[in-house]
């Protein structure tokens, strides 16, 4: 098949849209922000990539609420409130051993109130930016707001965000590094696919490019 998601993002005989599933799998960006009082926030984005080596940028893109579904604006997730009032914000990276935990800071709590508590996590103070970082994740990222990108409007009832960050500091868990190198097979690191469905590193192959 084939068709212009401009017109329609789930045409027959699709029952959602596909474009998680092709693009996939994407890196959960575990992302920590506070709020201008000070409270932390966790929450998990699967728009999350790096897009940028030097300078070490990251990004991740959160949607409007469903709740407010019609009223472009003013949905507004805790995450973006948040780097729109202090722009920083850190990247946990999720393992196996935390996808219960990550899945759990999905849940919408009112604003201010903190999932690190809901989900039962501890939170570890950062080096050299305000929202902590998840203190079991084996690695995590301290970003400094680099830009806030306003997208496009096209299905009527969304206004999402695209939100790039410098990564300033980086933490590794010592023990995942293994002759100068992160043991990705160590890290376990889980990603999203399509629907409801998951992906943890496991078959990991090396190719070098051709001279
Ligand atoms: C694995 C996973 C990936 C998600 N990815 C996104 C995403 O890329 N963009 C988004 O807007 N919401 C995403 N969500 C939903 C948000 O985590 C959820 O709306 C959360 O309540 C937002 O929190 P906040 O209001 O504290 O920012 C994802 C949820 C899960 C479980």
């Amino acid at each position: 098949m084939f068709y212009d998601p401009r017109k329609n993002l789930r045409p027959e005989p699709l029952s959602h849209n596909p474009l998680n599933a092709l693009v996939a799998p994407r890196p959960i960006g575990w992302i920590s922000t506070i709020s201008a009082a000070g409270e932390p926030n966790l929450a998990p984005f699967s728009y999350f990539n790096a897009f940028s080596a030097d300078p070490p940028l990251v990004g991740f893109a959160p949607n409007a609420k469903p709740a407010e579904a019609g009223i472009v604006e003013s949905g507004v997730k805790d995450s973006l409130a948040n780097v729109r009032a202090v722009p920083e914000f850190t990247v946990s990276v999720v393992s196996a051993e935390l996808v219960r935990q990550m899945n759990e800071t999905s849940r919408p709590l009112p604003h201010g109130e903190s999932e690190f508590e809901a989900a039962d996590l501890v939170a570890a103070k950062s080096r050299l930016v305000r929202p902590p970082y998840v203190k079991r994740a084996r690695a995590a990222l301290e970003c400094v707001v680099f830009d806030i990108i306003d997208l496009p409007v096209r299905s009527g009832r969304r206004g999402s965000h695209l939100i790039l960050g410098e990564v300033i500091g980086i933490h590794i868990d010592d023990e995942l590094i293994v002759n100068g190198k992160v043991d990705s097979r160590a890290l376990q690191q889980v990603s999203r696919l399509g629907y409801f469905d998951y992906h943890v590193v496991d078959d990991v192959f090396e190719l070098l490019r051709p001279r």
